[in-house]
This record gives C-alpha cells, structure tokens and sequence, in this order.
C-alpha cells in the first residue's frame, strides 16, 4: 500500500489560531483512493523548518508521497516551493502544469499557486495551494495519477 504524509504549512495553523482544514481534507481525499496517511503534520511559514521535515520524511522513513498544503502564493511568507527546491534530486513539473492549466478554467487566481512538484530519494513532493476548495480541485486532477507515478518513480515499468 501506498503511504503519505500530509504537511500543512501555515503560520496561524502551525501556533494553533486557526483550525487546520485542508490538511484533513487532504488526508480524506488519499485515504479514499486507498493510499495510507499517518498523522497530519503542522509548520509555520518557515523555508528552513519545511526544508528540514521534509528532508527527513524523504530519507529517514518509508513514506512515498509528501503532499504539503499552504504556502505557495506571492505572499512574503510563502516559501513552500523554495523549500521543496532545496531538497528535490529531480523535478516533476508536469504534475503542477496540468494543476494549474484544469485548475484555471475555474478559478484564474489559481496562477497565483506557485507550488511546485519532485523527488527526493524515492519520495514524491507535491505542493498544494492552502484553501481546502483548492486542494479538493488539485487532489480531483492528480489523485488519480498518483499511484502509477509511485510505481515509475520505485523503478515499476509502464503497466
Ligand atoms: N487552485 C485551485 N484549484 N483552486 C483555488 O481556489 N486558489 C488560488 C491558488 N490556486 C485556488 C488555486 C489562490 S486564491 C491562491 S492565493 C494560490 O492558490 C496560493 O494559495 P496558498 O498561498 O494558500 O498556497
């Protein structure tokens, strides 16, 4: 079975002034195309923290899919994507490219979601926006390729 950590990145969620809810609505979502998640990780805003965590999720555990949600727009604190660059061996931009392209035909501010996607170590990095509409449309475009790119990236062949 397929295991993911969900990692929301929020400074408010992360001190405890704001519920934490697209990291459940994430968490729902893979649970549903049976993919195994464990417990909802929380951090502030901070490109080092992000860095660090994920980092160690990638090489220190059995994990396959990190998705993060928050921190991907122009705000000043938005650093998840620079954070994800720091520890990717290799880029998978295609993944985000067709997020955003789907994602646009509904909202245009979906531009605005600098989040990126690639692979440390066996591991799968996908940055989501942080509005649980957001993620329920992005988890809707990519969910389904998800296990198949698992597969190519542990060394599967094409089915
Ligand atoms: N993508 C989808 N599919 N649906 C959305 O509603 N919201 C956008 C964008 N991507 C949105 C979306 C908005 S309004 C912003 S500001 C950016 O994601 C960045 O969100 P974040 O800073 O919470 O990561």
């Amino acid at each position: 079975m397929i295991k993911a950590a969900v990692l929301t990145i929020s400074d408010s969620c992360s001190a405890g002034t704001r519920q934490d809810q697209s990291g459940p609505a994430v968490k729902d979502m893979l649970i549903s195309t049976n993919i195994d998640v464990g417990e909802i990780l929380l951090l502030p805003d901070d490109q080092d923290q992000i860095a660090a965590r994920l980092k160690s999720l990638c090489d220190d555990t059995d994990i396959d899919i990190i998705i993060t949600t928050g921190g991907t727009g122009f705000g000043p604190r938005d650093v998840t994507p620079e954070a994800t660059l720091d520890v990717c061996d290799r880029m998978a931009p295609g993944l985000m490219e067709v997020v955003r392209a789907e994602s646009y035909k509904k909202t245009p501010k979906a531009v605005l979601s600098r989040g990126c996607a690639g692979i440390r170590n066996g591991t799968l990095i996908i940055n989501l926006p942080g509005s649980v509409k957001a993620v329920t449309e992005c988890m809707q475009i990519i969910g389904p390729i998800l296990p198949h790119a698992v597969k190519m990236m542990q060394g599967g062949g094409h089915d």
